[in-house]
């Protein structure tokens, strides 16, 4: 059996990511599945890390990716959970750039109902970080006022979809002024991130979720309410173009402001960040989060599929601000 993968050879632009095929003879053992990949789905992470400024990267050559969907082929023989045939979701720790997999089975999941193929490659990365976020870091609650960054990308729906549920009153940011609606369809109020950064009413915020870095933590620092949380997941503000560019890594560093204990003391605010990938193989982590997966409310918006052979128009398109919700690879011919 044929497998394709999409490799990080080098880092560098998306043209760079090589596609190989090579014969799959990995053996299924006892405890683990062989899943045929339908979707991988592409998170801002694996940009990050083709242009190498991804620290917990493995070394290259590697496949990227952290989600899949796609259908069981076999299963060991002590998997008792899963059936041949069966249409699934999984998290993988690097490596979802891939026709087929074999996966240990605590790994993989059976659909949740009313989900499709499609759909459920966008769950496994935008919903553990959402609920992350909103749930264990911000311990959000009715009527609490949070303020998301980047809104319109694959975290950003889930959660503006998360917080709506709890009854929280949303604001989302967006660096493109055509997305504004997109926003405001999910019934949060939208703002350009340059509007919010230069008018200080926009404040008093009980919760805000950075993923640009930078400059940006310490303008939302100041406009959080009283026990109000700052939670940082990302860099984005280190990304510019296509290519790799460690001075705009570097810039991003260093206007990333120091947050001294007394200052927090004296303001009464909270400041914390997590990787969703340090939760992953954590099991009694994973069995508090998963089973919220089959709570109503909350569902991917796919903004576009992409080929697999496409990779590097799926990155490029991403990475020029084009996306809505998530994008993914399709392995079906
Ligand atoms: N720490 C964690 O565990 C964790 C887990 C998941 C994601 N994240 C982080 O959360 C953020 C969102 O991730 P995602 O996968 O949901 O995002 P995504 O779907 O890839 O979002 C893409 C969107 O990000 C916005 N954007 C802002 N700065 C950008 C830049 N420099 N280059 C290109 N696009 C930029 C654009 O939206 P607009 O046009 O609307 O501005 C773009 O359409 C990222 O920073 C990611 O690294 C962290």
């Amino acid at each position: 059996m044929q497998n394709k993968k999409i490799i990080i050879e080098k880092f560098g632009p998306a043209k760079d990511l090589v596609i190989k095929s090579h014969e799959d003879t990995r053996v299924v053992g006892a405890d683990e599945v062989r899943v045929e990949t339908a979707y991988s789905g592409i998170n801002f992470a694996d940009i990050v890390m083709r242009q190498g400024l991804y620290q917990d990267a493995p070394p290259k050559p590697f496949v990227p990716g952290y989600e899949i969907s796609g259908v069981v082929t076999e299963i060991g023989k002590n998997v008792t959970t899963l059936t041949v045939g069966q249409h699934v979701l999984a998290g993988t720790r690097f490596g979802g750039y891939a026709s087929q997999h074999v996966l240990p089975a605590w790994q993989v999941l059976a659909l949740p109902e009313g989900l499709s193929l499609a759909e459920a490659a966008a769950i496994p990365v935008t919903f553990i970080t959402s609920y992350l976020a909103l749930h264990e870091f911000a311990r959000i609650r009715k009527g609490d006022k949070i303020l998301l960054e980047t809104a319109t990308g694959g975290v950003g729906v889930m959660a503006m979809q998360m917080a709506k549920e709890v009854g929280c009153e949303v604001w989302g940011l967006t660096t493109s002024a055509h997305k504004k609606e997109f926003i405001e369809s999910y019934g949060a109020k939208a703002l350009l991130k340059s509007e919010f950064e230069n008018n200080d009413q926009y404040r008093d915020f009980d919760f805000i979720l950075n993923s640009s870095g930078g400059k940006s933590l310490s303008i939302q620092y100041d406009r959080l309410n009283k026990a109000g949380k700052l939670t940082c997941i990302g860099v984005q503000g280190a990304i510019s173009g296509g290519k790799r560019n460690i001075f705009s890594l570097l810039k991003t560093v260093v206007q990333s402001p120091r947050f001294p204990i007394l200052k927090l003391t004296m303001e009464s605010k909270m400041v914390s960040g997590f990787n969703a990938l340090k939760f992953f193989d954590d099991d009694p982590w994973m069995q508090r989060i998963l089973p919220k997966l089959n709570d109503p409310g909350v569902k991917p918006f796919i903004g576009k599929i992409f080929r697999a052979e496409d990779v590097a128009h799926a990155h490029d398109f991403l990475e020029s601000r084009k996306a809505k919700g998530k994008v993914l690879l399709s392995w079906k011919d």
